[in-house]
């Protein structure tokens, strides 16, 4: 119980209780801050890609130099949407690259996308004005921690379980199990992350467009975080075009590309969601942070965005799963009933623990004993019917960090995964 003097209403104390996301970011925050004594393979921190990194210096430069941009960016609220420039150059992207047809009214910012997700799941799910309560379907855990307990009200998820497919001898890959989903009339809009934390699933263009006409026949939104996918940051290792249309919401983040710091997402969605959004920034925030904005207009506006993101931040990552997933192979005996979760995209290896008795929070805790931080399967299910094993059987493991240092801690990890067998 961390409040012993405060005595906190039911919002306070839903929102304060003892979450996954703030054990996470709390991990995160004091590893990064250990001095290199930790080895962190946990949370979301995107990797530091010096070519990338310089980018974002030299726009600082470029702002600095130009007084009125900079006395603007520091000094001024724009709106609640987001600053024009910024909408202008999301729209132009969009058009040139997937000849979307959007305007301004189709774009609002938000301070980071974690907060979109609370605007949009709220909006959505809930008791509703007719005393009924709807729900938001989450077609396949795990999903992203972070959604978990954003809920004003409880249990405002409905999960289902995922089908498994074995790829060969310690590989695998989730797929939306399509035979038990129900959009029944209680459900207020379908979530999914894409490529997924923790898993770095894709869902396929197969799954997504099933899932694109179920919820059209339902009525009611399908919301794809795209954090992690195309056209940026592009951490996604086929090339899927993204997709949208007015039944979807498409939520994007400038996290990724490494800027978490400046704490700006995005949403693509008909007019309507994009008021309610505004309407909650200015409660909730006034306005937006315009330092992401005005650091990143210009590239997106000439599309050099795509560029950096493929050929940098995209192949960074990628060559950076191949080294974790083949040290982690060459670690693990054979015999061992161990996956790793097909790496698609996004920054994390997903090792599933088949039949371990051991939880993985257990595991997590034996791990971090040697320094070790990664972040325990258990918190990426939720909103589940019925309890089951393979929830306390997976581990999620950033794998994008310094190439030794990750080795060295997926050694530590294999040791102990050894040990339980
Ligand atoms: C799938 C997913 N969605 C959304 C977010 C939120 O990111 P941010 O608020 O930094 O945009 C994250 C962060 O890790 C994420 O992994």
């Amino acid at each position: 119980m961390r409040f012993k003097n405060l005595n906190l209403s039911k919002f306070g104390q839903r929102f304060c209780s003892e979450t996954g996301i703030w054990n996470l970011m709390d991990d995160l925050g004091k590893a990064m801050h250990s001095g290199g004594q930790k080895l962190m393979l946990g949370g979301g921190n995107p990797a530091a890609i010096p070519i990338v990194r310089d980018i974002w210096r030299q726009r600082m430069a470029e702002i600095l130099a130009d007084q009125a941009l900079f006395d603007s960016m520091l000094g001024d609220y724009h709106t609640p949407q987001g600053t024009p420039e910024f909408l202008d150059a999301i729209v132009k992207l969009f058009h040139n690259q997937y000849g979307w047809k959007l305007s301004r009214e189709n774009i609002a910012v938000t301070p980071g996308s974690q907060m979109a997700f609370y605007y949009l799941v709220n909006l959505l799910a809930g008791e509703q004005s007719d005393g009924s309560f709807k729900k938001i379907l989450l077609p396949l855990m795990p999903e992203y921690i972070g959604y978990a307990d954003q809920g004003q009200a409880k249990n405002i998820y409905q999960s289902y379980q995922p089908q498994i497919d074995y790829l060969d001898r310690h590989t695998f890959k989730y797929r939306v199990d399509f035979s038990s989903l129900k959009l029944s009339s209680d459900i207020a809009g379908v979530l999914v992350s894409r490529p997924t934390n923790p898993t770095g699933n894709v869902l396929t263009v197969d799954e997504v467009s099933r899932l694109a006409q179920m919820t059209k026949d339902a009525g009611v939104p399908l919301i794809i975080d795209n954090a992690y996918g195309h056209p940026f940051p592009d951490i996604i290792f086929s090339d899927i075009t993204p997709v949208w249309d007015e039944r979807i919401i498409l939520s994007m983040s400038l996290s990724k590309i490494g800027l978490p710091g400046i704490r700006t997402g995005f949403v693509i969605a008909q007019p309507e969601v994009i008021q309610a959004i505004s309407a909650l920034n200015a409660i909730l925030a006034l306005a937006n942070v315009n330092v992401g904005q005005q650091i990143i207009t210009p590239l997106i506006a000439s599309g050099e965005i795509m560029d950096i993101c493929k050929n940098h931040v995209r192949t960074f990552y990628f060559d950076r799963s191949r080294l974790a997933i083949d040290h982690f192979h060459s670690q693990m005996p054979d015999s061992i009933p161990y996956y790793l979760h097909k790496c698609e995209g996004a920054m994390f290896l997903w090792l599933w623990l088949k039949d371990s008795p051991l939880p993985t929070r257990e595991l997590y805790e034996r791990l971090k004993q040697r320094n070790v931080i990664v972040v325990p399967g258990e918190y990426f299910f939720f909103g589940l019917d019925d309890p089951w094993p393979h929830t306390n059987q997976c581990l999620r493991i950033n794998y994008s960090h310094n190439p030794q240092m990750v080795k060295e801690g997926l050694s530590i990890i294999a040791e102990e995964c050894r040990k339980i067998y």
